[in-house]
């Protein structure tokens, strides 16, 4: 069986307040997959839907063919699973937690147990209410890959882990896909997918906006870049500069506030020409990326219904 995952129409309300919405794409064995929205676009509901955790309102989800929601059971043996807020009985201890859900799955080799616990340097000897939350988030990493599961599905997996925690989280993903198993993983951090993933779903609103290869970011991809100068700076300096999206004078005459798409190369060359006193450059949020390449809704946060 092929452990494809489908959605058709996936719709899922909350009430009156929208989750998602006409939800259709599909995610091949062996692909690393991201699912990139700001918070609150619809991740975790679409991945809980796939998990059997939350019933759909309309439109169909399936994994290797079989019902997420009537099949759950069966679905859920074949997966390795991250969820958003990944919390477990605060009394019980790091080890203990891992060695009952290994327990529960079967079949878990103690070595790569192991093996995990030590690349994320997790203490499994503290009690659950004693972690932070990136300790919490070692845990749910730990018990989601231990049994090497031919599909993984993580919601958010970096969040609360450090830059070196985080390089050993890609590399993880690398072995699996090495391995030809399966990884579908939810961010809101643009770098992230695109250094992770194949393909990528945007979704905004509850909606899917996009799914393209992770090479189709790069036409998203921005810096916003500060200019400073010893006197007054001129807009015409860089207007016509090729991946400029807009200049404008900064805080005073002699500043200028630039968006770049692409390279900064040139705009740096430029800048040192006049003599550029400071160059600050600021990553924007996927928020504000998707306020400007997506049109807004009449109301930024209306909601459907
Ligand atoms: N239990 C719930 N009850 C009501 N609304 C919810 C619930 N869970 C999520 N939502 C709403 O559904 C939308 C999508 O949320 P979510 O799937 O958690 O987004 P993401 O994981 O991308 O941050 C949001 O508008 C959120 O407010
Ligand atoms: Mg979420």
């Amino acid at each position: 069986m092929s452990l494809s995952i489908q959605t058709n129409q996936l719709t899922k309300s909350y009430g009156r307040s929208r989750g998602i919405i006409d939800v259709t794409f599909g995610i091949q064995e062996g692909e690393v997959f991201g699912f990139l929205g700001p918070n609150g676009a619809g991740k975790t509901t679409t991945m809980r839907v796939l998990m059997g955790l939350l019933h759909a309102s309309s439109g169909s989800a399936t994994i290797g063919g079989l019902d997420c929601w009537k099949a759950s059971t069966e679905v859920k043996k074949l997966i390795g699973y991250l969820p958003s807020e990944f919390s477990f009985d605060p009394g019980l201890r790091g080890a203990q937690i891992i060695e009952y859900l290994g327990h529960l799955r079967g079949g878990v080799d103690q070595s790569s147990v192991r093996a995990l616990i030590e690349r994320l340097g997790l203490d499994p000897s503290k009690r659950f209410r004693e972690y932070s939350h990136g300790n919490k988030q070692k845990v749910g990493l730990v018990q989601a890959f231990m049994h090497k599961p031919r599909l993984l599905i993580l919601d958010e997996p970096t969040s609360g882990l450090d830059p070196l925690n985080q390089q050993e989280f890609y590399h993880m993903v690398a072995e699996v896909r090495a391995d030809g198993r399966t990884v579908f993983l939810s961010s809101h951090i643009l770098p992230e997918v695109e250094q992770t993933c194949d393909r990528v779903a945007i979704i905004r609103e509850g909606r899917l906006v996009k799914i393209d290869h992770v090479a189709a970011l790069k036409e998203i991809r921005q810096h916003d870049v500060e200019l400073s100068f010893p006197d007054t700076a001129s807009i015409e300096w860089f207007k016509t500069v090729a991946g400029v999206t807009s200049v404008a004078q900064g805080a005073d005459e002699r500043t200028l506030q630039l968006n770049v798409q692409g390279p900064l190369m040139e705009i740096i060359h430029l800048a040192s020409q006049h003599d550029a006193t400071n160059i600050a450059t600021r990553e924007p949020t996927l928020e504000e990326v998707f306020l400007r390449f997506y049109e807004p809704e009449q109301a930024p946060s209306a909601l459907a219904g």
